[in-house]
């Protein structure tokens, strides 16, 4: 398959592509072009046309958590698509806020919008394959804590506000010939957690990649959790890691320290044949 990124925290692609705290990636698998995430607003639509890409194209969307630098963009997605249908997890438009005190943000979706394009949205409950080969996972055990980076990411119930446990979030599961690459979005639901998931669900297919933020923010994430994870990237086999958006630049370095050759960091415009 073939990754573009449309929208990632970081410039670098080539002239004219605008980065944004954000994330959003094309996917070309087969002949069905995917389009995972819409960054916070319209803006992956114009890096599209930079890039040569067409997003009249994509056969389907996908939002892998309900968080507005993700599914931003899904307003400006919908209007410059007509077709693509949209795949969410239930509970992706509930209420969410990050604390950064003293307020409390919103970071959640439009909701109105939601509303308004209801036909356009295909919301998931359970593991679906929504073509062949790709898995779209919801179930996502987890045998290991979620990242400290989510201390601050809470869910507005009435009056109070709760931690967020991320049962909102999903991520992709590619399956093609030579083994299963793993898109996920924020990773907020823990990086090896999600790579356990699909090992479980694939067993003894090769992992080629491994794709997206892994939301290992350098301010919540000690180096040696960081190095802990990149060993285990390692011995599970993963192909490639390829990670930015939420992952920090000091995790990124570790994870290249550790990973070497296989790790790439993301950057807007990066492409690459997977
Ligand atoms: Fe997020
Ligand atoms: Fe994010």
């Amino acid at each position: 398959m073939h990754l573009t990124i449309l929208i990632e925290n970081t410039p670098g692609g080539a002239p004219g592509l605008v980065p944004q705290h954000g994330l959003s990636l094309l996917l070309e698998v087969r002949d069905t072009t995917v389009l995972f995430d819409m960054g916070q607003d319209g803006t992956f639509i114009g890096n599209s046309g930079q890039l040569g890409l067409d997003l009249k194209k994509v056969d389907i969307g996908i939002l892998s958590h309900g968080h507005y630098d993700h599914g931003g963009g899904l307003a400006a997605f919908l209007e410059y698509n007509k077709h693509a249908p949209v795949y969410l997890k239930v509970g992706a438009d509930e209420a969410f806020y990050a604390r950064v005190l003293p307020r409390y943000r919103y970071i959640g979706l439009e909701r109105e919008m939601l509303i308004t394009n209801a036909e356009r949205f295909i919301w998931i409950g359970t593991d679906t394959e929504i073509s062949p080969g790709l898995m779209l996972i919801t179930d996502i055990r987890k045998p290991e804590p979620l990242p400290g980076g989510n201390r601050t990411l809470l869910i507005r119930r009435q009056e109070t506000f709760e931690p967020d446990p991320f049962l909102h979030e999903l991520f992709l599961v590619v399956e093609e010939r030579d083994g299963i690459s793993i898109i996920t979005g924020c990773g907020h639901s823990g990086i090896l957690n999600m790579v356990y998931t699909a090992r479980d669900r694939y067993p003894g297919r090769p992992i080629k990649a491994v794709v997206g933020g892994f939301h290992l923010t350098d301010r919540d994430t000690p180096p040696e959790e960081v190095r802990s994870i990149g060993k285990t990237l390692k011995s599970a086999g993963c192909g490639r890691v390829i990670t930015g958006h939420c992952t920090g630049t000091r995790a990124k370095d570790i994870l290249h320290e550790e990973l070497g050759g296989r790790f790439a960091a993301l950057y807007t415009g990066y492409s690459t044949e997977i």
